[in-house]
């Protein structure tokens, strides 16, 4: 078995689906705290897959996390867990200190005591992936190289400062005890199950819906986008061969400013659920104030993961997009799940 946490998130929830799509693959618990963002929905159709075994539970709990590793004994931990909303992070930061933070710490500790009680091969063989943000790296000028492995951190919202600190936890757990660890730092995923908090599923779910698509500040800020079916691969991959203590970058070699991430959504929508009064959706976009603390661009050089672990992404974000609004127009009773009476306060508190 693995043990993975936060699969009931999005990019936790599209791995795990898309591990157990392998019917030869070995197991899965699953435990999430189920937060505003994590969702059953997502895993409704492992409901009778007797290898997803669901735990609700917090990452911090430490009876609850040493006991799952006693009872199932997996060779590698995966995890997704975290508060992971920047705009969030700034009107609360307290829960992404004790998630990402104190959480990760917790889950570390009891992970290393279940290690050293393994032995031989078990031992040997067993795996803590952590699963990070490029947003650790700062902000990039426009002309700055893009972030390798070897930048600085320099973390600037609430929430990249704990990703940050989590990440350092991690990093000294492998220096300091020879704990067996990898970490992974990826840019903006998008795709399937996104929850609409997040710039590409709430631009959709907004369009579609008739409101404004909010735009903060000049709408020129840079972010990578990878598809998260890639980074699903990305991160099988390197929990299969990467180094110990090593870190690598994921991302999708597709820079692209907010704007024009946003014209291309409202393009693919005008051709495939035009609006009823024949105008394009583009007519919808509003710029709003921007977010404080904006990170002005952030860039990805995945090339230490193709040279080491032949790794590369296969969607272009013209693919990858398309899928994702075809995907939202498909799928209403999902995302009829998730915009529930918190979801709106959360809207109605960020836009005002
Ligand atoms: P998400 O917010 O969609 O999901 C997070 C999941 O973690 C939810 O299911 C939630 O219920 C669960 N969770 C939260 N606190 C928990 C706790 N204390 N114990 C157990 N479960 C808890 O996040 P996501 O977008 O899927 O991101 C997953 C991971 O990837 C995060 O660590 C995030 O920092 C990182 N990341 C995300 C992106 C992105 O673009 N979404 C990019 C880079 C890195
Ligand atoms: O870079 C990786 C990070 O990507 C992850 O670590 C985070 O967990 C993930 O949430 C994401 O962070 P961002 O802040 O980049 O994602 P978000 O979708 O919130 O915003 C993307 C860009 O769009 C950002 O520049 C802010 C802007 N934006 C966002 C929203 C929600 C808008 O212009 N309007 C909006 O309404």
């Amino acid at each position: 078995m693995i043990l993975v946490t936060g699969g009931a998130g999005f990019i936790g929830g599209n791995f795990v689906l898309d591990w157990l799509s392998d019917a030869a693959t070995e197991g899965i618990i699953n435990l999430d705290k189920l937060t505003y963002a994590g969702n059953l929905e997502t895993l409704d159709s492992l409901k009778n897959d007797s290898r997803h075994i669901f735990v609700h539970g917090d990452i911090g709990d430490k009876e609850l996390v040493s006991k799952l590793l006693q009872e199932y004994k997996p060779r590698a931990i995966v995890n997704f867990a975290a508060e992971s909303h920047v705009d969030r992070s700034i009107h609360g930061p307290a829960e992404f200190v004790q998630t990402n933070i104190v959480g990760t710490f917790n889950l570390l500790e009891c992970a290393r005591e279940y290690w050293n009680s393994l032995e031989g091969v078990a031992k040997d063989k067993f795996r803590f992936h952590h699963v990070s943000t490029d947003e650790v790296y700062g902000s990039l000028t426009v002309t700055d190289p893009a972030f390798t492995e070897k930048n600085a951190y320099e973390p600037n919202s609430p929430y990249s400062a704990s990703k940050a600190a989590s990440d350092h936890l991690v990093r000294a757990w492998f220096h300091t005890y020879g704990f067996p660890v990898v970490t992974t730092n990826c840019s903006n995923n998008y795709g399937p199950y996104h929850f609409p908090e997040k710039l590409i599923p709430l631009v959709i779910l907004n369009a579609l819906n008739g409101k404004p698509l909010p735009i903060y500040g000049d709408g020129q800020q840079v972010r990578d986008w990878l598809y998260v079916g890639d980074h699903c691969s990305a991160i099988r991959k390197v929990l299969e061969a990467g180094k110990l203590g090593e870190t690598y970058n994921i991302g999708g070699w597709n820079e692209k400013a907010n704007i024009e991430v946003v014209n291309a959504i409202c393009r693919i929508l005008d051709e495939l659920k035009p609006r009823v009064d024949g105008k394009s959706y583009a007519e919808q976009i509003t710029y709003v104030k921007d977010r404080p603390g904006h990170d002005r661009r952030y860039a990805i050089d995945a090339s230490k993961v193709e040279r080491e672990l032949g790794w590369r992404p296969t969607e272009t974000f013209d693919t990858g997009v398309r899928k994702t609004v075809q995907w939202y127009l498909d799928n209403p009773v999902w995302i009829e799940g998730v915009v529930s009476g918190s979801y709106r306060d959360w809207l109605q508190k960020q836009y005002n």
